[in-house]
């Protein structure tokens, strides 16, 4: 009886052992989870693992087939997400050791971009989290522009503002905490970056054309040309006006001489670089003084421009601002910055079900 008796006790020991271990497992799987995120919302593919709050790759696919077309077409991008995405995914795991039994839950973009590449993302999340049993999570992009500020060291303190520029959007926000944000002004019809990229097209570059605006900015004189300015009232931004304004200077100057893009390139790109550069800063410059936060960050793809960037930089010398500018990397798509969302949303346990569904168009914070 005796005997017995130290055996179940023995047999409680070894329980209670296994369930200290246990609990002890799930608490560190609750504060340091290991995600795999992933991007497909415009011509991006991209895959990244985080652990423990720390972004161990960042694996991308460039979509080059629609520079030809002069912009992302829908159907051809969905098409490349489905053929480069299994790729992309293996290429991030293997890269960061981690086997997928070891994942605690799959992130995707969910929010903003085009219907059906987006599509491509959830229903490869969907897979693997039912595979593997596992949760998912699910991002809004521009959130994930405004936490790519979380990748690396310096980081920005809350609260702070963040101007987020990219191909579809022109925003900026007042960042509270990791997952609560504010939009305080906004375009009210073409985000920079189209902007950027239809002057570009105007002057007959390949999509996406900011990039190459930027390269011959730096060769060209940026007092060349003036243009007119569009105003707006308070925080918003307006680029349509621009857009056609430039459309009429280009029409004017080839009529007096026809090789006037060939032979100015350089100075156009300058010209139009620092006056959308100017348009961008004096909202920023605004929304500082209203709301009286000095810890300032730029975010998105049009957060890669040259031009911006050293105008900001001058800017934080003159008003005494704190100016965060995100590795280039982390400017354009990438699901690093989602799996950065993905980290703060899983320790808050916001998880979402299977019956998810891509949203192509919602602002951030909604
Ligand atoms: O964030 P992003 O990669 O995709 C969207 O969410 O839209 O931003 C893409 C945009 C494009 O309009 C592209 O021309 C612009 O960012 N862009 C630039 C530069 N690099 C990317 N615009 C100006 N200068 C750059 N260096
Ligand atoms: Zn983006």
């Amino acid at each position: 009886m005796a005997m017995k008796i130290k055996i179940a006790d023995k047999k409680n020991f070894l329980n209670q052992k296994k369930i200290r271990f246990l609990i002890t497992c799930s608490l560190m799987v609750k504060s340091r989870p290991t995600i795999l995120a992933i991007e497909s919302s415009c011509d991006e593919t991209s895959a990244s693992v985080i652990q423990a709050g720390k972004v161990l790759n960042n694996v991308i696919a460039s979509q080059e087939v629609h520079s030809k077309h002069g912009g992302v077409v829908p159907e051809l991008a969905s098409r490349a997400h489905q053929q480069n995405i299994w790729r992309v995914v293996n290429d991030a795991m293997t890269q960061s050791g981690i086997k997928k039994e070891e994942l605690n839950a799959i992130a995707f973009t969910r929010v903003l971009g085009l219907m059906g590449t987006l599509l491509v993302g959830v229903f490869f999340a969907k897979g693997m989290a039912l595979a593997l049993g596992i949760p998912m999570i699910e991002v809004n992009h521009m959130e994930a522009h405004v936490l790519a500020h979380f990748i690396d060291e310096p980081r920005p303190q809350f609260p702070f503002l963040c101007l987020t520029v990219s191909g579809g959007h022109t925003q900026i926000i007042l960042v509270k905490n990791f997952l609560e944000m504010q939009v305080i002004g906004q375009t009210q019809d073409d985000a920079v970056g189209e902007a950027f990229d239809k002057a570009a097209k105007m002057m007959g570059l390949p999509y996406p054309g900011g990039p190459l605006i930027d390269k011959y900015a730096k060769l060209g004189n940026a007092n060349a040309f003036k243009f007119s300015q569009t105003s707006m009232p308070g925080l918003d931004f307006s680029f349509s006006g621009i857009k056609t304004a430039f459309l009429y200077f280009l029409r004017d100057k080839k009529k007096e001489n026809e090789n006037f893009v060939d032979k100015n390139l350089n100075d156009i790109c300058a010209s139009l670089q620092r006056h959308l550069v100017q348009m961008l800063l004096q909202k920023l410059k605004l929304a500082a003084q209203q709301t009286g936060i000095k810890e300032i960050a730029i975010a998105g793809g049009v957060a890669a421009n040259s031009g911006l960037r050293n105008a900001l930089t001058d800017l934080a010398k003159e008003l005494n601002w704190r100016i965060f500018i995100p590795e280039f990397q982390y400017c354009t798509d990438n699901a690093a910055m989602i799996a950065m969302v993905a980290h703060y949303k899983f320790l808050d346990e916001k998880f979402c079900g299977m019956d998810v569904a891509p949203v192509p168009n919602l602002a951030v914070g909604e």
